[in-house]
């Protein structure tokens, strides 16, 4: 399968190369068609060390989307707009992946007891919080956000929210995480259950519909703030019953 990496020179994105780069076609993209080379060279570089036979390319992310048959969206929430926008063209037929996660942590105000609710813009430093938070977008979900951005005949799935960067680009690191996938089209979350299922140590689990995807994306805040209270690293999930 030909995979595009939107942003895979950034810290998931590098996984997600690593990972999949060992089995599938992966194109790294990237604003800056020479930083998308020299990281696909970096990346093929260590999967040789580690014995696989990559062949991993780099180019601007609209021509990665374009010649890709799935497309991983691994930016930030606030780039998502302008990016889809310029790769647009590209996505028509394809599955898209969102790993998307809107999150912050000086948007999240503690009001202390007496202080009223209307807190003026002013003051709003003196009220920052310690722990990171999900910003909900005005849609519902960052995935509720990018639907509607995308050509019509392009089906959307939201998934990997939970995994950290660091483990994932990791490969002397054996996985244990489940990744929870949501999605309207059971065609394309198929698919994207096969690429979770490509990464030894990852489980698919079908969340519902895009409309689960808040119940996903906010859960990565949690799972930092856990890490960074509780002297732990990359936090991750596992359902159990
Ligand atoms: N990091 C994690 O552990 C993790 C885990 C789960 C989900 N996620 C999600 O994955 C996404 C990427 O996270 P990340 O930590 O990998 O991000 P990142 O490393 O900060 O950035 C990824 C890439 O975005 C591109 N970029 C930067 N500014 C841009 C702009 N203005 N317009 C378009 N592209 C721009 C850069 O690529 P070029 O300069 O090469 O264009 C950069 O390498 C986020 O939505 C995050 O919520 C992250």
């Amino acid at each position: 399968m030909k995979i595009a990496i939107i942003g895979g020179t950034g810290s998931i994105g590098k996984g997600f190369a690593l990972r999949w780069g060992q089995k599938h076609q992966v194109i790294v993209g990237s604003r800056e068609q020479e930083k998308a080379r020299a990281k696909a060279a970096e990346y093929n570089g260590i999967l040789k060390d580690y014995g696989f036979k990559a062949d991993i390319s780099g180019d601007v992310n609209e021509k990665a989307a374009s010649e890709a048959d799935v497309v991983l969206l691994a930016i930030r929430y606030g780039q998502i707009a302008s990016t889809i926008e310029q790769i647009k063209p590209g996505l028509e037929g394809k599955i898209v992946i969102s790993v998307v996660v809107p999150m912050e942590k000086d948007r999240c105000i503690i009001v202390p007891e007496g202080v009223p609710l209307e807190i003026p813009t002013n003051s709003r430093e003196d009220y920052k919080a310690d722990y990171f938070c999900y910003v909900t977008p005005p849609a519902g979900s960052a995935a509720q956000e990018i639907a509607p951005l995308l050509p019509e005949r392009t089906e959307l799935v939201s998934a990997f929210h939970n995994v950290p960067a660091a483990k994932l680009a990791n490969l002397d690191i054996e996985l244990n995480y489940d990744v929870g996938v949501c999605g309207n089209s059971m065609h394309s979350k198929n698919i994207v259950f096969g690429l979770v299922r490509d990464i030894p140590g990852m489980r698919p689990m079908d969340i519902g519909p895009i409309e689960t995807s808040s119940m996903v994306e906010s859960i990565t805040p949690l799972l930092v703030n856990v890490a960074i209270r509780n002297h732990m690293k990359d936090v991750g999930i596992k359902f159990v019953d």
